[in-house]
């Protein structure tokens, strides 16, 4: 998989906690207190402004210079950007300075004069690159973001595509509900607003799927040049230090305030995208988790996380806050901040996160072979997972559950959408015995083959399908932020039959004609389309879910939409034969 971003904590599980929603606020209500928050960070600093924090100083009495910013009990108004035109403009110098030294094709200059036509494609070419960018590195996304532009090079020929074309193009990438999200966004997009995305944050956010509080501020500051915020987690790590911010980093009160810092920052400017992506720029490659270059930061006279550093002078207050200095008022503590001040350190900011611990999974994958002699070729069973709605069971693979395989329904519904895996029961106990993995075997084909083979005892008998091999290809472990998943892989080797065996299927891809192979796992024949390097057989049960299989010549496997764990799936069971 590409190489993630050093803040990401996504999964192909979990999106939840993603970028794009670990900062939004989860209900309607709390965006409107957001919202009303941004738009008076002058009343809300004017406010507050009356704790002095010298004020508070002899509020507690004992603090030296050192500790007053990090003191456990000081003024909410610390975490109000009350004057941001002085930070703004030393962004701004600063990001007029590095712009163009990552390379990034999708960085063009705002051109207000643009038709409502041409900001809009800027709209899609900015949506793209902020959706590959989120948990990947920049110099990961930019040949991605080429070859993406290269094949769609508007949202209308990204919605005439598919999900077998885009995950082809995302291959590499992970996380691949993200593709598939831009699929459907552009689909909607062509159909409900010819082609456009809206030019507000607030309908492309409510109306385009997939597109969160992050990446409508991103794309309507960049592209159409509105006043909107951005805070993913580089931004959420700079204003938690500028701010000397030390809360919960996901609870929704601190995501307001950095919002609404966020807001200030943006508010009013009339170079919005440029001021976000300074921001964004200055997160990813100043300000970094774990070295910041403090030096080369344009904003160091006003971070508080850097004035609380032994050895720094707190920064002088300006005339206006000299001015109000006033006695402080218990109600205008900062109630966020943990009540022990973190160590005097830039990097103690944000507050980490408390790590849930990993849950632990087992999965029985069935790397199923049908071999056929006759020809000399190998075919192996992939599973398709469904574009949309949820598998008919809980499993990765569709298998369902049943009372001794007490499957849990964690695998959320259109992730990983479009993508092949190996026939896969999810979620096993954890003490399996090798008898109970063979009965996964079975209980796999069961599901997927219209005639399955008989369990073992018929095994050598006549010409019919048999299974004639399980055997164990070891455990490979995937780790996802919250889940230690191992796959337990077995072989399962099919034998008897003219042609692989039938499946119950939805799928509506093309049969491929049968063919002639000739030499052990040869490759197609050169006049057959790309298509046809899976056989779809048979459609003659009535399907009973959204699975569609096709058998796959072994030199096609890793060529497939296939992920990360299911490569590491296949070479552990090609090392059995190799
Ligand atoms: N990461 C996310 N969005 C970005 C952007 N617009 N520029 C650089 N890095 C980013």
């Amino acid at each position: 998989m590409a190489k993630k971003r050093a803040i990401a904590s996504d999964d192909e599980y979990d999106y939840n906690d993603s970028d794009e929603s670990a900062y939004e606020p989860a209900t309607a209500a709390v965006k409107a207190k957001t919202k009303a928050r941004a738009s008076k960070p002058r009343a809300a600093a004017k406010k507050q402004r009356r704790v002095a924090s010298s004020a508070e100083d002899n509020a507690i009495g004992t603090l030296d210079v050192e500790s007053k910013v990090h003191s456990a009990l000081h003024p909410a108004s610390t975490h109000i950007i009350s004057d941001p035109a002085p930070l703004r403009e030393a962004l701004l110098n600063w990001y007029s300075l590095v712009h163009e030294t990552r390379g990034m094709p999708w960085r063009k200059a705002y051109d207000p004069s643009l038709g409502a036509e041409e900001k809009a494609q800027r709209a899609y070419e900015v949506w793209i690159s902020e959706v590959m960018l989120q948990q990947t590195q920049v110099a990961t996304v930019i040949p991605y973001y080429n070859k993406w532009m290269a094949k769609f090079p508007t949202i209308r020929d990204l919605a005439g595509s598919d999900i077998d074309t885009v995950n082809g193009l995302w291959k590499g990438l992970g996380y691949y509900s993200r593709a598939a999200r831009l699929l459907s966004g552009a689909k909607k997009a062509v159909e409900q607003f010819d082609g456009r995305l809206p030019d507000n944050a607030k309908d492309m956010e409510a109306k385009i799927p997939g597109i969160g509080r992050y990446s409508a501020g991103a794309i309507c500051s960049i592209a159409y040049g509105q006043c909107v915020p951005v805070l993913d987690g580089n931004v959420h790590r700079l204003l938690s230090r500028v701010l000397a911010l030390h809360a919960p980093p996901k609870a929704k009160q601190t995501l307001d305030v950095l919002w609404a810092a966020a807001a200030a920052m943006v508010a009013g400017t009339d170079r919005p995208g440029d001021l976000n992506q300074a921001l964004i720029e200055l997160g990813a490659t100043v300000c970094k988790v774990r070295d910041p270059a403090c030096g080369a930061c344009p904003l160091q006279r006003w971070c508080r996380a850097y004035q609380g550093q032994p050895g720094q002078r707190e920064p002088a207050p300006s005339r206006a806050e000299a001015k109000t200095e006033g006695v402080p008022d218990i109600e205008e503590l900062c109630t966020l901040c943990a009540p022990v001040p973190p160590p005097g350190l830039v990097t103690a900011y944000p507050m980490k996160a408390d790590k849930k611990k990993a849950r632990e999974e087992l999965d029985v994958v069935n790397v199923v072979e049908w071999s056929d002699p006759a020809h000399d070729a190998r075919w192996f069973l992939l599973v398709r997972r469904p574009e949309g709605g949820a598998w008919r069971s809980a499993s990765i693979a569709g298998i369902r559950a049943s009372a001794d395989i007490p499957l849990r329904p964690r695998v959320r519904a259109g992730l990983l959408a479009g993508l092949h895996e190996f026939p896969t029961v999810a979620d096993v106990p954890a003490d399996l015995s090798p008898a109970g993995a063979r009965t996964m075997a079975q209980r796999a084909l069961a599901e997927l083959l219209v005639e399955p083979p008989a369990p073992s005892s018929a095994a050598g008998r006549g010409d019919g399908l048999r299974i004639a091999k399980v055997a164990p290809a070891g455990d490979v472990l995937h780790i996802f932020s919250h889940i230690r998943k191992t796959y337990r892989v077995q072989w399962v080797l099919l034998e008897g039959g003219d042609a692989p065996p039938a499946l119950i299927t939805t799928a509506a891809r093309p049969v491929a004609p049968k063919r002639k192979i000739s030499g052990r796992d040869k490759q197609r024949d050169d006049a057959i389309g790309e298509e046809a390097a899976s056989v779809e057989t048979g459609a003659r049960k009535t399907p009973t879910g959204p699975v569609s299989a096709a058998w796959t010549l072994l030199g096609e496997v890793s060529d497939a939409n296939v992920g990360t764990g299911v490569l590491k799936v296949w070479k552990r069971a090609c090392a059995l034969w190799e």
